[in-house]
């Protein structure tokens, strides 16, 4: 059999975000909702994954890259008629293709494999994602028969009094037998009441077909739809405790959950500690045995070796620390490549940005730089090298291996070491 297909349905402008930015692209913990919904599509098998794009496209292009095949929706006619962009590319496909929605990003890996799973034991045309919702309203609900079996979706626009009670939604998560899929939505009709194609209007037709089923998720938390910039803060929250949860669960330590905030896509060694009210942004990778924080705030794209120490109101950016070496009070490193075994005085500053260009600062192995030392970029302080208290090292003035420089500008002391 062949591997499954998804359609990640990531047109919609997402009016009620207020915001120039598509509905795809507004981030949670550090990465854009249409990354997990990417990441949870090839964690579910998925082999041709098409994001349908159509508000924002070329933003949702650049992003998307080579992980997944474009397709543009002009118009923004509805679910059914972003899913049926794809039909002249899954012509041929016969297997089961998931179709998620990018406002539904914190759904689960392992619910989607649920979900293929019960499509494939049950031989269904389609197999949707329900949940119990304590609060219905605004949801596409499942009707189903007196024996249970799922007969329609009704959307809330749509639904009588008696049928607003009920509280089981869609989720807007599926699995489908592609070839049923693309002949049903040829049948779609625009909706009255809204004017658009409804691709919920499909699992009528597909279970006077065939079977139709649902897998009900009791996790209402991985089931938010994400319409508001509220629920975006909701799902926020959320992502930040699953994160920290498998950070604590892989072996670090977490004195303050609540005060400490960790991207998706980072990396942290077991033993490492993270003290209260400590940033650490997507792409970070943390060694073994490190302690940062508290108030520390790692950047993108840096990197801490082993058993470094990075300690209060400590900004780190674009840069890569050793292993064994201590930042312990009021720095911003920037732009840097610091070795092993240095140690950084309280408040140095790396120079880094002289208004047009951002430069590299290199600091060697055993370097030991004086409080309030300004390093101006570009410049290299030499392995075992020493600065003193308030120096300013300009730039391109490197200070050479085992030197002593001191004063502003930094001159080079002459010292028997
Ligand atoms: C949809 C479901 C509803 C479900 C809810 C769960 C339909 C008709 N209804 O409602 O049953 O309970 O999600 O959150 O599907 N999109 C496009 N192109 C379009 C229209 C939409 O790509 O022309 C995308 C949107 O970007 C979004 C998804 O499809 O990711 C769902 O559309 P949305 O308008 O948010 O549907 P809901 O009203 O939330
Ligand atoms: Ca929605």
């Amino acid at each position: 059999m062949s591997r499954p297909a998804a359609i990640i349905l990531a047109a919609g402008k997402g009016t009620r975000m207020k915001s120039e930015l598509p509905k795809a692209m507004h981030m949670i913990c550090g990465r854009p909702m249409l990354d997990f919904l990417l990441k949870t599509a090839k964690a579910a098998g998925c082999e041709n994954i098409f994001v349908v794009a159509g508000h924002g496209f070329e933003l949702v292009r650049e992003f998307t890259g080579k992980r997944a095949i474009l397709v543009r929706q002009k118009e923004q006619l509805g679910s059914a008629h972003a899913v049926n962009q794809t039909a002249s590319k899954l012509s041929k496909f016969t297997g089961p293709v998931f179709v998620f929605y990018c406002d539904t990003p914190l759904i689960k890996a392992g619910t989607a494999k649920n979900l293929l799973r019960d499509f494939l034991e049950k031989k269904a045309l389609c197999t949707l994602l329900s949940v119990a919702s304590p609060d219905p309203f605004g949801y596409g609900r499942i009707k189903r028969d007196l024996s249970g079996t799922v007969e329609k979706i009704v959307e809330e626009n749509d639904a009588s009094a008696e049928e607003k009670k009920i509280s089981e939604i869609n989720v807007g998560c599926y699995v489908f037998d592609a070839k049923k899929l693309f002949t049903v939505l040829r049948s779609v009709q625009k909706n009255a009441l809204k004017k658009e194609y409804y691709l919920t209007d499909v699992i009528e037709r597909l279970a006077k077909q065939g079977s139709v089923n649902s897998v009900v998720t009791t996790d209402t938390d991985e089931v938010l739809g994400i319409n508001s910039r509220t629920d975006l803060a909701k799902a926020e929250k959320i992502m930040q405790e699953r994160i920290i949860k498998e950070w604590i669960e892989k072996g670090v330590r977490i004195r303050d959950p609540k005060s400490t905030m960790i991207d998706a896509d980072v990396e942290i060694g077991q033993d490492t500690t993270l003290l209260p009210n400590t940033v650490i942004e997507q792409g970070s990778v943390i060694g073994r045995g490190c302690t940062i924080g508290p108030f520390a705030r790692i950047r993108g794209g840096s990197r801490v070796g082993d058993g470094s120490v990075i300690g209060n109101f400590v900004e780190i950016v674009r840069s890569k620390i050793g292993k064994n070496t201590q930042i312990k009070h009021l720095s911003y490193i920037g732009d840097a490549e610091i070795g092993s075994f240095v140690n950084i005085g309280a408040g140095t500053i790396t120079a880094n940005y002289d208004g047009k260009k951002k430069h590299k600062t290199i600091i060697k192995d055993k370097a030991q730089i004086g409080s309030g030392t300004i390093l101006v970029a570009p410049v290299i302080v030499g392995r075992e090298a020493r600065t003193g208290a308030g120096a300013v090292v300009t730039k391109k003035n490197n200070v050479p291996d085992r030197a002593v420089v001191v004063g502003v500008p930094a001159r080079k002391l002459e010292v028997r070491r």
